[in-house]
């Protein structure tokens, strides 16, 4: 929590996704290397982010310790810091993480402090085991008080936070984890929250991808430079995603603003899933400076059009056929003015890089769950 961090949407990689509780000092190094050494770094990847499983029992001055996975976590820091990236970590305000390693309730200062001591540059907190603890146990069947006390939790660590890292000078990114429970987009900024989890956890299936990115239409209006709404870490890469399916993932969360948190298994990266997590006309999407979050313009039969306004008044159109059908079956029709545009638009398309004209009734080509991304520098509205 700092005016200076996540100006746009944060980029990076976090170990969840794919490893799970796989996750250790030579895996996090690896991923660092493997970020500047495939070009990820250059893209804009940033923080290397381990997720839960990295905690062991305090020692007798109350202070958290690592896991064995973990032998020293200031060296991590120092090496990940060498390479130019930033190192992030996971905890939550509960006795236990979700995974059931110890978490932060009644530790928040010492662990912000142990955290800044060793040089951690995000911080993802994540409810869990604070609903059953102490939500549930402090307010039994009071809803309201439940939420209140939760808005608490994370006031208590943005606070914790705060404190250390005004003693440290370097700012660390606080993520809420809490499923999009009670609007936190109404109430986390407010408290130094950098992002908000939108929903519950996503999932490698088209069916997940879909069902979050519907979810974030309303909220673009809660986005802006500092503060972002998270539908979750990318899925790219990971189980059986189509190759038209990894595109409109990325591509998708670029439209939306999201913070862009590759999850896949790194040292097996293939090239084409390389190629769309440093595709960089659509990061360039993503990490627009006016930092306004895209919306639905409409939907067609089993085919959405979503816009982005961008900085100096270019625009970014999304098609996206989200049927199990190629469009070729159930054609749709593009109307410009229902995306506020008057005649023929051209621009380039961001995932073949050639121009492309858009008109209206124009037939367009998509493969089931396939994208037309395409920005438009200087649209006619
Ligand atoms: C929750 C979070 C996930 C991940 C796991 C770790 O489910 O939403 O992103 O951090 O916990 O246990």
């Amino acid at each position: 929590a700092h005016a200076q961090v996540a100006q746009t949407p944060p980029m990076g990689w976090n170990s969840w996704n794919y490893f799970a509780s796989k996750v250790d000092d030579a895996g996090i190094r690896a991923a660092a290397d493997i970020i500047v050494a495939s070009g990820m770094k250059d893209a804009g990847y940033v923080y290397v982010n381990i997720d839960d499983t990295w905690e062991a029992e305090r020692g007798p001055d109350g202070k958290i310790r690592t896991n064995s996975k973990f032998p020293d976590m200031k060296a991590l820091a120092d090496y990940v810091h060498s390479k130019g990236l930033k190192l992030g970590i996971y905890s939550g305000p509960g006795t236990k993480t979700c995974a059931g390693y110890p978490a932060s309730l009644g530790h928040e200062e010492q662990d912000a402090e142990s955290y800044a001591a060793w040089g951690i540059d995000y911080l993802k907190y994540d409810l869990c085991s604070f609903i059953p603890d102490v939500m549930q146990k402090q307010a039994p069947n009071d809803k309201a008080a439940q939420m209140k006390i939760m808005i608490d939790a994370y006031v208590k660590m943005g606070n914790a936070l705060k404190a250390a890292t005004a003693k440290t000078g370097r700012p660390i990114v606080f993520s809420l984890c809490q499923y999009g429970w009670d609007s936190p987009w109404e109430w986390a900024p407010a408290l130094g929250g950098n992002l908000w989890r939108t929903t519950g956890d996503i999932q490698a299936r088209w069916q997940s991808i879909y069902d979050i990115a519907s979810q974030q239409d309303g909220l673009a209006k809660y986005a802006g430079p500092g503060h972002w709404n998270d539908p979750d870490m990318l899925e790219v890469g990971n189980g059986k995603l189509s190759a038209a399916e990894n595109r409109t993932h990325f591509s998708w969360w670029a439209m939306l603003a999201a913070p862009l948190l590759a999850g896949n298994d790194l040292p097996h990266m293939k090239p084409e899933v390389r190629a769309i997590l440093t595709n960089k006309d659509v990061i360039a999407i993503d990490q627009d400076s006016l930092g306004q979050q895209g919306t639905r313009a409409y939907s067609d039969g089993e085919v959405e059009v979503w816009t982005r306004h961008l900085q100096g008044g270019a625009l970014a159109v999304a098609i996206i056929n989200v049927g199990s059908d190629k469009t070729a079956n159930h054609p749709f029709h593009l109307d410009l003015a229902k995306l506020h545009l008057s005649g023929s638009q051209t621009g380039k398309d961001l995932w073949t890089g050639k121009e492309v004209t858009l008109s209206d009734n124009m037939p367009i080509q998509l493969d089931s769950h396939d994208i037309l991304l395409v920005r438009i520098d200087h649209p006619g509205m």
